[in-house]
């Protein structure tokens, strides 16, 4: 069974924006052809099953956290970046575990995450025009003529890098490096470097004693396998939909079409408008969804988006990720939770502190102050807890390397300072030390959050 009048090439008869134009359409049909024929990266039964996770996040009884980077690149393609960025996540949702005291649901911005929207389709350098850099699954990063021509080889590249990074992903999640100890140990270890330590000692103590407590008990990672390992999904924004129609699969368990290139994918904020090419790809393919919610989506549109991508109302289905800017979030953001609290459509809300945040230092390096991405974090509960809805997900763009992209933090990064580690192809990403204090701070405004929740319901 499918969706009514789709099939995964449908997408192609609907306005289609920021997807490249391959001068070689010989060349491209031949890649596709060659993607079709590879095996899935994902399979059906792992979407539904973070489909059964995303409904406990709808219904207020989990947490989602998704991340990772802005842009995976071919040259940063390392196992250490893949096991830091990995690490890092695991220890944020174990302080959020720890202080919400609900299941967090993990999706990594992994493992496919390559193509980006650009501004302006063409970059002028020195009186020099060529295109501008969509992603290493498109061109290449390099101002030279040859390397912003995309070249439809570069998805094979990154679909076997997809491959490669969620087979180690995998081995990380389920080979006994989740141990809940070791994430615990290393979070220790950060304390001790930490300038906030003393403000974050009490959760880490916390936990500590919580699992000797359970050790004692007889709870280990020998009687209680789940101790060892977790669930980790992948994500990547939908935007390169040959790529994705190439790897597009009917499941044959069900005869629903899924994009195996990652479990959940989702839409971005330039094209998520009604009737775009990225709208029909989404509608028709069975894996959970998100959709970016920018100052620009009216309640009505937003409403027609749902009606279109969830028509059967399936709780899990929609993730609606948010990304309004520190100073817009409060006079943006409840018009539309009223609209779907009205329309009564199931969705998870998620905040992207990061995509409206976005500044440009003196120096000319594009950052993020921490400050502005706490201050939406805390404008996202606040408007939740104000019109009675569950914010329910963090979304960020951060690394498990210590680089120097976003400015702020308790180990401060100064505008000067952006210089030193500035490694992203595309956005400002937190560093690692960024991640958990963010994780420390949310967990904080998350416990009030629950605890509003339970006050509300006695
Ligand atoms: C992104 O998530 O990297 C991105 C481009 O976001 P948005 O579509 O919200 O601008
Ligand atoms: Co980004």
């Amino acid at each position: 069974m499918g969706v009514a009048n789709w099939a995964p090439d449908s997408w192609r008869s609907h306005e289609g924006l920021q997807m490249p134009e391959y001068s070689d359409g010989a060349a491209l049909a031949a890649t596709e052809q060659q993607l079709g024929s590879y095996p899935p990266l994902t399979f059906a039964g792992e979407s539904r099953a973070l489909l059964n996770d995303l409904a406990q996040v709808q219904k207020g009884e989990a947490f989602l956290l998704q991340g990772g980077d802005c842009a995976e690149s071919f040259a940063e393609f390392h196992p250490n970046n893949i096991r830091d960025t990995f690490r890092v996540l695991l220890q944020m949702a174990v302080v959020l575990t720890f202080a919400s005291k609900l299941p967090i649901v993990k999706v990594g911005r992994m493992a496919g995450q390559f193509a980006k929207p650009r501004s302006a389709p063409t970059e002028t350098v020195e009186g020099v025009e060529l295109p501008s850099y969509r992603g290493d699954i498109v061109n290449d990063i390099a101002f030279t003529a040859d390397g912003r021509e995309p070249d439809p080889q570069r998805m094979v590249q990154a679909y076997n890098q997809a491959a490669a990074t969620l087979n180690l992903l995998r081995a990380f999640a389920q080979g006994g490096y989740a141990n809940l100890h070791q994430v615990h140990r290393w979070t220790l270890e950060f304390m001790g470097r930490s300038p906030w330590a003393k403000k974050f000692a009490e959760t880490a103590d916390r936990i500590g004693e919580a699992l000797d407590f359970m050790k004692a008990c007889g709870i280990n990672a020998e009687t209680v396998p789940q101790l060892k390992a977790t669930s980790f999904y992948t994500s990547h924004e939908a935007l390169l939909l040959p790529y994705e129609q190439a790897l597009t699969r009917q499941d044959s368990l069900t005869g629903q079409w899924y994009d195996t290139s990652a479990h959940m994918l989702w839409i971005g904020d330039r094209t998520r408008f009604e009737g775009s090419a990225h709208v029909e790809y989404l509608r028709g393919i069975g894996n959970p969804i998100g959709m970016k919610c920018g100052p620009s989506l009216e309640p009505d549109a937003l409403i027609r988006l749902l009606d279109t991508l969830n028509p059967d109302r399936v709780p899990g289905r929609v993730t609606l990720i948010t990304r309004y800017g520190h100073d817009k979030i409060e006079a943006g953001l409840p018009k539309l939770v009223r609209a779907v609290l009205r329309e009564g459509h199931p969705v998870i809300w998620s905040c992207d502190p990061m995509h409206g945040n976005v500044v440009k230092a003196a120096n000319g390096f594009k950052t993020r102050p921490f400050e502005r991405i706490l201050a939406e974090v805390r404008g996202f509960f606040a408007v939740h807890r104000a019109e009675g809805s569950f914010g329910g997900g963090i979304h960020c763009e951060m690394t498990g390397q210590n680089v120097t992209e976003c400015t702020g933090g308790a180990i401060a990064i100064t505008d000067e300072g952006l210089a030193d580690r500035y490694h992203t192809h595309c956005d400002p990403r937190l560093n690692a030390a960024q991640s958990l204090e963010l994780a420390f701070l949310l967990a904080e405004m998350l416990n009030d959050e629950l605890a509003e929740r339970r006050k509300a319901a006695a």
